[in-house]
């Protein structure tokens, strides 16, 4: 790992044996990108990379020379109307209300390791030598602000984490109106750009569009990074496959309104740019403040999309999640939610629990409910007491109950709503956000709380203190049910309302930052809806995130498989839930149930006394093979296999133990085809050299085999046969039916 300076050309080279990185100061002391993507030499300038011609019809910098004009310059950190036209990076607004600045290289600093990024989540290091990081000062000498951008790179992985601050020197207050993470200008706009996209319940189904001039764009203006759109983006070539190929992703690690856009240009010049939204974000920086962005994250893969997935999945499990529960495997819990809703009492939920015990369940989680008056969606939020109608021995005496059934004990809070039902309501009406004068719009029946008021956050933190003082918790499922709408907070100066959703987020970081630090035992699971708030800011805290309230298992595997583009298997909340499924009605087998729940943090959301004994049995099967397994399924490494958005519906993928001897394979048919032809797998992440046996068979496959020629799928049914003399067999398939799934082990010894 390298930060290189050329002094001559003032150029920049970032590299760690496998990416570079390259910039450099231009004429007008701005700085402009020159490359990012394989590893290049070090000691040789590419300036060549940023010839200047002149161009007809444009504007330039400077009189009477008519190459250098920043329309058709590709830059790190663009500023708009100055000559170059394109969506900008920043906007600063001055007293007299002009827009025009001119940041100026002033000295750069290299830093060994990774500075911390002061009330934000951001990947980090534990040791100087993992990472080193490059500094760049630039400075408005009329505005006395300076820029900072800030690069790391690290020696482990391959990827460029990069965020800005600003530092206002000067004696007047500016308005930062706009201030991205990132900004990088590509050479060639030949690229396809793959977004997650969804809603409710079907959060991060993957979409494709092959880039086209002008703007391109997916964001968030909801308050929440939001199931619609997540702050992630990758680029592939046009002949990248999941295996093999160029591509490059972005990742933005914040859990707020968020902007990823791609705009080509007249020249077919790309510009990338990730971070905060500018529509509603507004910052004041007055004399002696500092700004500072959230980090954007990436990635550069020659090794297709499992090769880009795998630098964000080991990159994320290893120096962004942090805690206790940071590379553990994770405890196998059942969540009463889908077995009870809000009709439970603590008898209810100690049978559940007495009997998911036995069968080998390691946590019990109990959902939404238990406090103040709630027997609805309609009151209670923000009274974080224990309801003892339903609970006559209140949250510890119920958690002592379970945890003395040998049972670990976790607990669901929404610590950011209120319902106008609710003690909290009828005390602080001012601290639910609203705007003066206006209707308040409700969701859920709820309200949102004002956490970009400190007072706010504060109270609520105390009163979870209360609880998780008193009674033995060991997670926390946080959930987050709806939008903002309205935004205002009576606790901010007019001319700082444009700050209100990042100080909500902000707000949001720091109870997190707050309960993680006092209880560092305690698992985090985020949740919002399911897989609304699934991004990387919340995994920094929360190292697993509810994937989606769909639990249905066919619907599932393309959320996972679209969610494992940019997030690790074991960020995953999986349950196997009851049948017919809740959210659509599909009835399917417990085990194609649990093969998806597998690749996951896996456990259930059912009450497993209406199982059958067969059933629970299956359970108790299922539970086994998890422990046994969790290890290579949530430490390993993940490689998709096929994909469920291009052959209807079916997929497969692997999980491969670090060591490479052990791996756990998938395969899953939906709807069951008459008279199939056999079909083969190229398996990936083996090790060529070593034999496999594999679960069911009896043949032994080397690595090279099963990588190269692959892995011969089992016969599907073929139909039934009338012989000759009239007895009707059915063919030797497996798998009769829709809904099947394999799970096979490969193991060398
Ligand atoms: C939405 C979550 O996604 C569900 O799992 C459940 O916790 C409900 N909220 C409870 O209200």
């Amino acid at each position: 790992m390298q930060i290189e300076y050329r002094k001559e050309e003032k150029q920049f080279h970032l590299c760690n044996g496998n990416i570079s990185y390259i910039f450099h100061v231009m004429e007008n002391g701005q700085l402009g990108h020159l490359y990012f993507g394989k590893q290049v030499h070090t000691g040789r300038s590419y300036l060549y990379l940023q010839k200047q011609r002149s161009h007809c019809h444009t504007a330039y910098a400077y009189e009477n020379n008519f190459c250098f004009s920043l329309d058709t310059m590709r830059q790190e950190y663009p500023a708009y109307g100055t000559t170059d036209f394109r969506d900008p990076a920043y906007q600063l607004v001055q007293k007299d209300g002009s827009r025009i600045t001119d940041f100026v290289y002033t000295g750069h600093e290299i830093v060994e390791g990774k500075p911390k990024l002061p009330g934000l989540p951001a990947t980090y290091v534990e040791a100087e030598e993992e990472a080193r990081t490059l500094v760049v000062y630039l400075k408005d000498e009329l505005l006395q602000v300076e820029m900072q951008l800030l690069y790391t790179m690290f020696s482990d992985y391959d990827a460029v984490a990069r965020s800005v601050r600003f530092v206002n020197k000067g004696k007047e207050t500016v308005a930062l109106n706009r201030a991205l993470s990132m900004s990088l200008d590509f050479f060639d706009s030949d690229f396809t750009m793959l977004q997650l996209d969804g809603t409710w319940a079907r959060e991060r189904y993957i979409s494709e569009r092959i880039l086209q001039k002008g703007i391109q764009s997916v964001g968030s203006l909801r308050g929440a990074s939001s199931a619609v759109h997540n702050p992630f983006l990758a680029l592939k070539r046009k002949n990248t496959t999941e295996s093999d190929g160029e591509v490059y992703g972005c990742s933005l690690v914040y859990s707020g309104n968020f902007l990823m856009q791609a705009e080509v240009d007249h020249y077919d010049v790309l510009r990338v740019m990730a971070g905060i939204h500018p529509s509603e974000f507004c910052w004041q920086l007055h004399p002696g403040e500092t700004f500072q962005t959230p980090e954007a994250v990436m990635v550069y893969s020659c090794q297709g999309l499992n090769g880009m997935s795998q630098t964000f999945h080991e990159l994320y499990n290893r120096r962004l999640a942090h805690g206790r529960w940071r590379e553990r495997v994770r405890p196998i819990l059942i969540n009463n939610w889908e077995a009870t809703y809000f009709d439970f009492n603590q008898e209810k939920i100690l049978d559940i629990a007495r009997k998911a015990g036995e069968l080998g369940v390691e946590m019990f989680v109990l959902d939404d409910g238990w406090f103040g008056k709630r027997n609805n969606a309609s009151q209670s939020l923000g009274d974080w007491t224990p309801n003892y109608d339903k609970l006559p021995d209140g949250i510890r005496g119920l958690a002592e109950k379970i945890t003395a059934m040998g049972m670990k004990f976790g607990l669901w809070f929404e610590p950011e709503m209120v319902n106008r039902v609710s003690e909290l309501y009828q005390k602080h009406p001012e601290w639910v956000v609203h705007t003066p004068g206006r209707r308040m719009s409700v969701g859920r029946n709820q309200y949102v709380l004002d956490y970009s008021n400190p007072e706010v956050v504060a109270y609520i933190g105390d009163l979870m203190e209360a609880i998780l003082d008193d009674a033995p918790v060991s997670y926390i499922k946080w959930d987050m049910n709806r939008n903002i709408t309205e935004a205002f907070s009576t606790s901010l100066e007019a001319d700082r309302q444009g700050e209100f959703f990042h100080r909500y987020i902000l707000g949001v970081y720091a109870l997190y930052e707050r309960l993680t630090n006092k209880y560092p035992d305690i698992l985090f699971e985020s949740c919002a809806s399911g897989g609304g708030r699934f991004d990387p800011g919340m995994l920094y805290y929360a190292p697993q995130c509810w994937t989606s309230d769909d639990t249905d298992a066919v619907e599932r595997i393309k959320i996972q498989y679209g969610t494992s583009l940019c997030y690790p298997v074991v960020s995953m909340g999986s349950h196997v839930s009851a049948v017919p499924n809740h959210q659509v009605g599909r009835v399917t087998g417990m085990d194609f149930r649990a093969a998806v729940a597998y690749f996951g943090t896996f456990g259930y959301e059912l009450d497993v006394n209406r199982l059958t004994g067969e059933e629970q049995l299956q359970m108790k099967a299922q539970i086994a093979f998890f422990k046994k397994y969790r290890e290579v399924i949530q430490l390993g490494r993940f490689y998709r296999l096929r994909s469920p958005f291009e052959n209807q519906g079916d997929a497969a993928w692997i999980c491969v133990s670090q060591d490479k001897r052990t791996a756990v394979l998938a395969t899953y048919k939906v709807l069951a085809r008459v008279n199939p032809r056999m079909k083969k797998l190229l398996l990936r992440g083996l090790d060529a050299e070593l034999e496999y046996s594999l679960s069911g068979r009896d043949e032994t496959y080397y690595g090279s085999e099963l990588m190269n020629i692959g892995f011969v799928e089992d016969l599907e049914f073929t139909g039934y046969n009338v012989r000759d003399n009239g007895t009707i067999i059915y063919d030797n398939g497996s798998d009769k039916g829709d809904f099947t799934a394999h799970i096979y082990v490969l193991e060398s010894r």
